[in-house]
This record gives C-alpha cells, structure tokens and sequence, in this order.
C-alpha cells in the first residue's frame, strides 16, 4: 500500500455541524484518506452509515484501508461525486459532506504534476481512467484559449502575456512537466517580492480545468440536496475564492422564497415558492489559530453549512 496521508481540515467542526450521531447517514463525496470518513464512522457508531466516493483509485484504496475496521458500515465508490450521487437514493441521507480540492498526496507525489514545487509530468488528473491532461491543455489550446482559462479559474492578471510565451515556446519544444511549465511563468512574470510562487494561479487554472472542478461542483451540489432528508446538512469546505463564490451563489439560490427566468432579478416578475435550503450560519467558518498552526494547509480552508428544509 502506497503511503497515504492526509490529515484533515477542521475536523471538530465538521463533526459538529454534520451533527453526526449513532445511527445516522452520511456521504462523503471527497473521501481522500478516509480522514473525516472514519471520524463520521466513529462518531455515529454503533450503527451509523457512510457512503463515500473519491475520483483518485489511490484514495479509494487508501480510505478502503483506512476504514477497514468500519467494515460493513461503509461503501466506497470510485468516481466524481456529481455522477455518484445521482447514483444514490432521495431523501436518505442525514448528512454530506465535500471537502474540495486536492489532498496531500496527489500534491506531494511528484509524478501526478500537481505542484510546481516538484518536477513531474504536466498530468493533474484526478481520475487518472481520464484522457484529458494538463499538458494536452498547455500544448494544443490557442493562446486566447489558455489565457480564458488562466484568468477565470485563476485570477491570473497576467494571462495573456503568459499564454503568448506558452504559445512562443512549445513552437521550440512542447511542454511536457510542471518544471519547465514553472520555469517559463517564473522568466516571464518573475514578480518579485510577492509571497505566493509566479505559478500559483496558474497551475490552479490549470488543475480546475483539467478536472472540470467547477462543474462538477454545480452539479455535486444539487445531488448533495437532492439525497439529504429534511433536515439534514450539506456542509462544504473549500479551499478558494472561486469554489467558496459558487457555494454561496447556490445556497443563496435555493434559500429564495421565489424563483425568476431569465440573469435578472425583476421584483415584478418573481414568483414566489418554497425554499429548499437554510444557511446554518451567514458567515464562514475557518480554521481556528492552533489547527493553523499544527497545518498550515488549512490556511485558505473555508467551511458553510446548509440545511435541508
Ligand atoms: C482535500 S481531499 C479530501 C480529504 C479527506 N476529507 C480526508 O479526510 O482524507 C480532496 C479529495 O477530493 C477528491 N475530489 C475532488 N473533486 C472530486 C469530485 N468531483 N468527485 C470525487 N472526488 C473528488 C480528490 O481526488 C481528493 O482526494
């Protein structure tokens, strides 16, 4: 078994606003390491319930290890979690939980070409059954193309210049691991004196787009109400502005008490219905000053609690 550790971001407070308790049903659409899994498992034992799915069979693996003394309490699929809970039967479960982005181990393995920090192949797929990689991005997409990309899903100000020098370069040789891609961003928009590496923004581009992060999302969303009883909770950590700006816009959605067609609010033309969903709280929570320091990549996590009405 490869080494797989992961160590879970605000724990307590997933457990506490899950309101995990013995007999309940919950799912774990990102299950990782199986780090919150078995802590849902734990606390909701004697008989509570998980089922967890994970895109990377590593983390399937890993967690199916990690839970093996929860045997026949859990199963695990292996999958994104928009197409899993379509799999799963309406109103039954109490709580769901997704725990969004990427875990330690894809980071840190340098052959799966997340990190700009370690030379490996320009891949970023979390399901690695998928075709699409981050280097077929970089290499095959015009430079209009590349810097949508690096703009909306990265913030990257400095889009255009850098997909132009992508472009300039794979005309000398393509573009094949994380090193080179890091290297040319770092000559082409050094930006000295900034905290975060030049790469930052753009490697993050590049992951949500090679693994449709944002849609997948949109739609893990909907199946997360979709399975929860009345009552139950959606609780949702993410780990960046964009993710955390498409919570809010879809619990603000199906928190309204009327529907409208069409971009614009007219307050003439709303008709009114059932809300779906409660906020539990107006604002985020965020990891507390001793889990920052114990781990410092919780350091951008932010968690929002939905209820099921
Ligand atoms: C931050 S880690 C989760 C860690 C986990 N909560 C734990 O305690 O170990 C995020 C995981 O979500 C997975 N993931 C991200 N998007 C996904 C999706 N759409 N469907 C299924 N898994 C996804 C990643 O492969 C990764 O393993």
């Amino acid at each position: 078994m490869p080494d797989y550790t992961h160590i879970p971001v605000m724990l307590t407070e997933a457990l506490a606003e899950l309101r995990v308790k013995p007999g309940g049903r919950y799912a774990d659409g990102t299950i990782g390491g199986g780090g919150h899994a078995a802590a849902i498992l734990a606390a909701s034992a004697p008989n509570g319930w998980l089922s967890g799915c994970d895109r990377d069979g590593a983390a399937v693996e890993s967690a199916q290890n990690r839970l093996a003394e929860f045997a026949g309490r859990f199963e695990i699929w292996s999958g994104n979690f928009a197409d899993v809970f379509e799999t799963l039967e309406a109103d039954s479960f109490d709580g769901v939980l997704l725990d969004l982005g990427v875990s330690s181990p894809q980071l840190d393995t340098a052959e799966r070409g997340f990190s700009f920090q370690q030379d490996g192949p320009l891949d970023m797929r979390m399901d690695r059954r998928q075709g699409l990689t981050a280097a077929e991005l970089v290499n095959r997409l015009d430079a209009d193309e590349l810097a949508k990309i690096f703009w909306e899903l990265g913030g990257e100000a400095d889009s255009r210049r850098l997909a132009r020098a992508i472009e300039a370069e794979r005309r000398r040789q393509p573009l094949t691991t994380t090193g080179q891609l890091a290297a040319l961003i770092e000559k082409t928009s050094p930006r000295r004196g900034a905290k975060a590496h030049p790469a930052t923004k753009v490697f993050q581009a590049l992951r949500l787009a090679v693994n449709d992060e944002t849609g997948s999302l949109e739609r893990g969303l909907a199946g997360a109400v979709k399975i929860l009883k009345r009552g139950g909770r959606l609780v949702v950590i993410t780990f960046h502005s964009l993710e955390d700006r498409l919570v809010k816009e879809f619990g603000r959605a199906r928190a309204r008490d009327y529907e409208f067609d069409g971009a614009v609010d007219v307050p003439e033309l709303r008709r009114p219905r059932q809300p779906e969903l409660a906020w539990v709280r107006r604002k985020a929570l965020k990891p507390g000053a001793a889990e920052l320091a114990r781990n410092p990549r919780s350091r951008s996590a932010q968690m929002r609690t939905m209820e099921k009405l």
